[in-house]
């Protein structure tokens, strides 16, 4: 049947019959906001590369909080940008560490707000890695196993500080069961596990980098992260994560890989995590100081896009924007 039998325009007529018959809608209740929290007081130090988000000290961190609550977003995503790094990222599971010093503080003022942490150790090591170090005459190597030892300890301390869900973003092999076995054996049999299970190694992730100096000292994450000209082995990724224990299943960066996305929606019944990451922001923001685009419309259109290709959470930095928007201001 076509044409003029078939008319597409007719159900795009009007504003009330779009919004009948659209299929796929962005909510509040679908965002992730990030916080970067650092040591040191009266800290509100905008990251140059992404205008609009901060760098927040302990004690500045209420006013951030306060926008994201009031603006009717339900969880957050905290990474922590410590004084003292090492070769192993003791500060990491240090009860004193910023993380879970940050954690016990939004807790605190917010017990309803969902703390999600971001469990790796590159923010925290000397060199940058993701893992443990070993220099050997052919250069350096990350040392999978050892590293996972340490990886669910830090993830039984944020869970300890009071984090509800361990966001695991380390890329090592075996690290949900290693953080599974970590936390149930801590007694947080509850605590669930969103694992970074599909994360591509991405230029886009370089704002992210400079504003937490986690850039490599050495080498690059190539052997770890995963090779962006790769989807089947996202399945391979996906399913050991599963196998493992995850309770949700992420893949980033977002934009570039919206197809991933869809592969995992249409394969598992877990909820699916996009992470509109650091560049994708700075993207927008910098042609949109620009005069060059509508941000509240490229944004909103990226969500909805993110929304469509099967992700049920989206982990943004237009978090705040977004959610303001929806409301209609
Ligand atoms: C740490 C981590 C990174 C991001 C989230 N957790 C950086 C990396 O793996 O190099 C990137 C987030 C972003 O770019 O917004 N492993
Ligand atoms: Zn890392």
């Amino acid at each position: 049947m076509a044409y003029p039998l078939v008319r597409h325009r007719r159900l795009r007529s009007t504003d009330a019959l779009r919004s009948l018959v659209r299929e796929t809608s962005v909510g509040t209740n679908d965002l992730i906001a990030p916080i970067f929290v650092t040591e040191g007081t009266a800290v509100k130090d905008e990251i140059t590369s992404m205008p609009g988000v901060y760098h927040w000290s302990l004690d500045t961190l209420e006013e951030e909080l306060a926008e994201i609550v009031g603006v009717g977003i339900q969880a957050v995503l905290i990474f922590g940008v410590p004084d003292h790094k090492d070769a192993t990222g003791t500060s990491a599971f240090d009860e004193d560490g910023i993380v879970q010093r940050a954690i016990r503080k939004i807790k605190a003022l917010y017990p309803g707000l969902v703390v999600i942490a971001d469990t790796c150790l590159c923010q925290f090591t000397d060199h940058g890695h993701c893992g443990v170090v070993h220099t050997t005459d052919c250069g350096a190597e990350i040392d999978n196993d050892e590293s996972l030892a340490l990886l669910a300890k830090a993830a039984v301390a944020q869970a300890k500080a009071g984090a509800d869900i361990i966001a695991p973003s380390n890329m090592m092999d075996g690290f949900v069961a290693a953080i599974r076995q970590g936390l149930d054996e801590a007694g947080f049999t509850n605590t669930p596990i969103m694992s970074y299970a599909v994360k591509y190694s991405s230029a886009y992730y370089g704002p992210f980098r400079e504003a937490v100096h986690s850039t490599p000292q050495f080498g690059d994450r190539k052997t770890y992260q995963m090779d962006p000209a790769n989807a089947r082995e996202a399945l391979r990724e996906a399913q050991s994560d599963v196998d493992e224990g995850a309770d949700f299943l992420m893949v980033k960066p977002g934009l570039a890989y919206l197809d991933i996305v869809r592969m995992l929606r249409d394969r598992y019944s877990l909820p699916i995590v996009i992470y509109n990451v650091s560049a994708e922001y700075s993207m927008v923001k910098a042609a949109a100081l620009q005069g060059w685009i509508d941000e509240k419309a490229v944004v909103l259109e990226t969500l909805t896009g993110m929304k469509r290709a099967g992700a049920d959470l989206i982990i943004t930095y237009h978090a705040k924007d977004a959610a303001r928007w929806l409301k209609g201001n």
